[in-house]
């Protein structure tokens, strides 16, 4: 009993500490724990595990599929849907931990998406009513948005965060409303 109160506690304590954190910035500098360098880059609305805040840094840990296609790329799954984030030389790993700024993170997970929501019903909106998310599959997203970027005449950096957040709030995204 003794031990199984033991184990108990620690178990709590470790689930204390670990706290569900979304980027809150257009895309946040990844940093390598030990150097503080930036090694990559990571995108709005992910989801982090923040395992320690020191000051103005956080420790975070993220999970994700490595692309087969590009494996400085970690995504949702590796086709690759919904990317998480990219690093600029080193290949990546299905769980890695960095430092982020801990400014660039909310604890609220549709916060991190409200820039990108008003944009998406500015751009998308204009000629037809816009379409909800939750109307199609990622993969469905991915053709339609294609289809209508000369028409949104939106450039390709705008396309892909387009393309994150209707994968997200898709009908088999991440965002659970
Ligand atoms: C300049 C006008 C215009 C803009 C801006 C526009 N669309 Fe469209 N959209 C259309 C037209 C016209 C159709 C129907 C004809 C077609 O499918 O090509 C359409 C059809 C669609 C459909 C297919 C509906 C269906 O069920 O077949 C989707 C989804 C869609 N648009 C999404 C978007 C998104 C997302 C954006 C923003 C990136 C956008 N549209 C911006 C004109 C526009």
């Amino acid at each position: 009993m003794k031990k199984f109160i033991v184990i108990l506690a620690i178990f709590l304590a470790d689930f204390a500490f670990a706290q569900t954190m979304y980027i809150n910035n257009i895309k946040a500098d990844l940093m390598d724990p030990q150097t503080k360098k930036v090694v990559g880059e990571i995108y709005e609305g992910t989801s982090v595990e923040v395992l320690k805040k020191d000051g103005d840094m956080s420790l975070v840990q993220i999970s994700g599929a490595v692309s087969d296609t590009n494996k400085k790329v970690v995504a949702l799954k590796k086709d690759p849907f919904f990317v998480f984030y990219k690093l600029n030389d080193k290949d990546a790993q299905s769980k890695d931990t960095f430092l982020v700024k801990t400014k660039e993170l909310t604890d609220d997970e549709l916060t991190s998406w409200e820039e990108i929501d008003l944009t998406y019903y500015d751009t998308c909106s204009s000629c037809h009513a816009a379409h909800k998310p939750k109307e199609h599959l990622m993969s469905e997203w991915e053709a339609y948005l294609l289809a209508m970027q000369t028409f949104a005449k939106i450039n390709d950096k705008e396309k892909d965060r387009i393309l994150r957040y209707l994968q997200a709030f898709a009908k088999d995204g991440v965002v659970k409303e």
